[in-house]
């Protein structure tokens, strides 16, 4: 099996390329060829004998429809699991804690002049569903490791939210916990080939007026917490998706 593991920033994907000496399984990773396509870096590794794909998209949806793409089309990727940081909008949701998507939207679609709700545009649907498999994977390994995991609905879009009055738009219109600037473009690629995907983020700020200190001062913990727990999850993977 060939498994995609991609992020949108460097931050995101660095924590899976070096080697911590707590954490023995990084260095899976360490080995790797590099390959330049489409303006981005992609890390061919391998773990127990399986394919690993690495890369970060840069930011946005545009960007990561590009990778997702690239990831499956020209590596052959046969599941893409994403990890990064997101802004909390369910008020449960603190820095640090862990979000898989259980369902991705695009909360800056707008074709509602023509009477279409929304975040909806013809022949697509409003949420695109996550795998099931993976999500039940990843709450096997939060049991195991007694991880406190939240399942969530994360609405996506081409905007760094760090206001109230939209942060609460997206909540009542998406009934969104997370937003962040990537997931729903992964989503429709995969659900378009296919391909079975798992969004996991952690959170790294609250989407209001401090988010851009937030983020700039919890980018690397909340990443690196996030691709932990991704790699927490291979084994379970290789045995059962
Ligand atoms: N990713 C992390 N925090 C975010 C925010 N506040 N808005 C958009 N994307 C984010």
């Amino acid at each position: 099996m060939k498994i995609a593991i991609m992020g949108a920033m460097i931050e995101e994907i660095d924590p899976f390329l070096v080697t911590d000496g707590d954490e023995p399984l990084l260095q899976f990773f360490k080995k790797h060829n590099e390959c330049q396509y489409g303006g981005n870096l992609y890390h061919e590794a391998t773990f127990k004998g399986h394919d690993i794909i690495l890369a970060y998209s840069k930011i946005g949806k545009v960007n990561a429809a590009l990778s997702a793409s690239t990831l499956i089309e020209k590596f052959g990727a046969e599941m893409v699991l994403f990890s990064g940081v997101a802004g909390a909008v369910n008020s449960e949701l603190k820095i640090g804690d862990l979000v898989a998507a259980t369902q991705l939207c695009q909360h800056d679609l707008d074709i509602t002049a023509f009477g279409h709700p929304y975040g909806y545009v013809p022949e697509g649907a409003v949420y695109v569903d996550a795998s099931a498999k993976l999500l039940a994977i990843a709450t096997e390994v939060a049991e195991e490791k007694n991880i406190n995991l939240k399942h969530g609905i994360i609405a996506t879009g081409d905007q760094f939210i760090a206001d109230h009055e939209k942060k609460d738009w997206i909540k009542s219109t998406f009934k969104a916990d997370a937003l962040e600037m990537e997931g729903a473009a992964v989503a429709v690629v995969c659900d378009a080939c296919n391909v079975p995907f798992f969004i996991m983020r952690s959170i790294s700020d609250a989407a209001d007026s401090d988010a851009a200190f937030d983020f700039d001062e919890f980018l690397k913990h909340s990443a690196q917490r996030s691709s932990r727990f991704i790699i927490s999850m291979l084994d379970k993977i290789l045995v059962k998706a």
